[in-house]
């Protein structure tokens, strides 16, 4: 809940480049269903995001689209409770991309991690591209247009919305200030003596321009040792220093998912790239096959042979899905050897099996009749559009482009 009582808005989305799997459902999808609870929520399916990566393969975007938004209706995201649309048909997120990289620095772009991290890690694409620079500034676009208070993000994520925050900032320093706002505020630089304006004109630049917190806290000290300046105009440099504007755009907080600790088939996380998933709503069979083929603690080769669990993926498994009683079994049957791998898998398969049953239960009615997903998806859209709509309308009119 925000200070007024007003409840929060929750913004996030996910790129349909494959079919989720556990690590998806244990890392994120769990925390957006909390989620839904507690914040109003905006969920959506990152598809311009995916094709900053995958433009020389559109279909395999196109074919995971209505399979994502399944995956999220059978992990149990209520379409009565969150909003759940696809970016590209609400076009009003490239118009404010548009227009907010009129005054992004390609500094701060470059300077993003993901960029040079991505192009190191996939190596085997071309992202030298201008869509690929812009790809943080079009996540900021779309968490600003529903003036989203958080966003539910994995660490990698995290400068993006730091990015977001300095992009809101420079667009109600640049945009955002009531008429005479400027002209007052220089006339209350030039009360401070040559010396102190100086310091004050530098640090705020420092601030202002790359984002340097050191200096706005200087630049506030600064203003804390003036004894002669009349309490508006310390305010008034107060505001100047921070764009001192309306805030048209908000600035969003992070709200850091922690990382999955699903292992994957082979015992390294679960992850698309290593080819070791369990999709959300895999076959039961291939399941329960993978996993009693799943390798265990190296050194028990015999049945004889006593193990660790912590050396073991599968312990991994049983903490995310059984519980003490059956903990306190697996420990004390594997260091003696009084249990064998193959019983040990036995209960987690039951209980990784129960779960994936109810998604595929979840599922059913939607795969059986494709049109309520893009019912579900369509609502979700025109819902979106009203709100970004309305975030435009003053975007536009900020920039001077309110013509009639
Ligand atoms: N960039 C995110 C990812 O790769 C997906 C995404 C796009 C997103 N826009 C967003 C996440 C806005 C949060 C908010 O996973
Ligand atoms: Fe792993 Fe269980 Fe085998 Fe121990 S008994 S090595 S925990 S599968």
């Amino acid at each position: 809940m925000a200070a007024g009582g007003q409840v929060q808005r929750v913004l996030s989305g996910m790129r349909p480049t494959g079919a989720l799997h556990l690590g998806h459902y244990h890392g994120v999808l769990k925390n957006w269903i909390q989620l839904q609870h507690e914040y109003e929520c905006f969920f959506f399916v990152a598809d311009w995001h995916a094709l900053t990566t995958h433009y020389n393969e559109p279909h395999v975007i196109k074919d995971h689209v209505w399979d994502i938004v399944v995956d999220w209706l059978a992990a149990g995201i209520d379409p009565g409770n969150a909003t759940l649309f696809l970016q590209s048909m609400v076009p009003e997120h490239a118009e404010l991309h548009l227009l907010l990289s009129m005054f992004t620095p390609l500094g701060w772009l470059e300077r993003v991690p993901s960029y040079k991290d991505q192009q190191d890690k996939l190596q085997e694409r071309d992202l030298a591209t201008y869509g690929f620079l812009g790809y943080p500034l079009l996540q900021g676009a779309d968490i600003m247009i529903y003036r989203a208070d958080a966003v539910p993000v994995g660490e990698d994520q995290v400068p993006h919305v730091e990015l977001t925050r300095e992009i809101a900032r420079r667009f109600n320093f640049l945009y955002g200030r009531d008429a005479g706002f400027e002209e007052k505020a220089e006339n209350a630089i030039t009360k401070l003596g040559k010396k102190a304006a100086r310091l004050y004109r530098e640090r705020r630049t420092a601030y202002v321009e790359r984002g340097d917190h050191e200096a706005l806290e200087k630049a506030h000290a600064l203003l804390e040792e003036q004894q002669n300046l009349s309490i508006g105009d310390k305010e008034r440099l107060y505001g100047y220093l921070e764009g001192g504007g309306k805030l048209i755009l908000r600035e969003p907080e992070a709200l850091l998912t922690e990382a999955s600790k699903v292992p994957g088939l082979d015992g390294q996380k679960m992850s698309k790239s290593y080819g070791n998933t369990i999709a959300l709503r895999d076959d039961p069979k291939r399941v329960e096959k993978e996993l009693r083929a799943m390798p265990t603690d190296p050194a028990r080769v015999r049945r004889n042979d006593p193990g660790d669990p912590d050396k073991c993926p599968v312990w991994q498994l049983h903490q995310i899905y059984t519980d003490a009683d059956v903990h306190t079994w697996v420990q004390e049957g594997c260091r003696s050897a009084g249990i064998g791998c193959v019983e040990c898998k036995q209960p987690l398969i039951e209980r990784i099996l129960a779960e994936q049953k109810e998604m595929h239960d979840r599922a059913a009615i939607y795969i059986e009749d494709p049109t309520l997903v893009r019912n579900i998806i369509a609502d979700g859209c025109e819902r979106a559009r009203d709100v970004a709509e309305e975030t435009l309308v003053e975007v536009r009119r900020c920039m001077g482009l309110d013509y009639s």
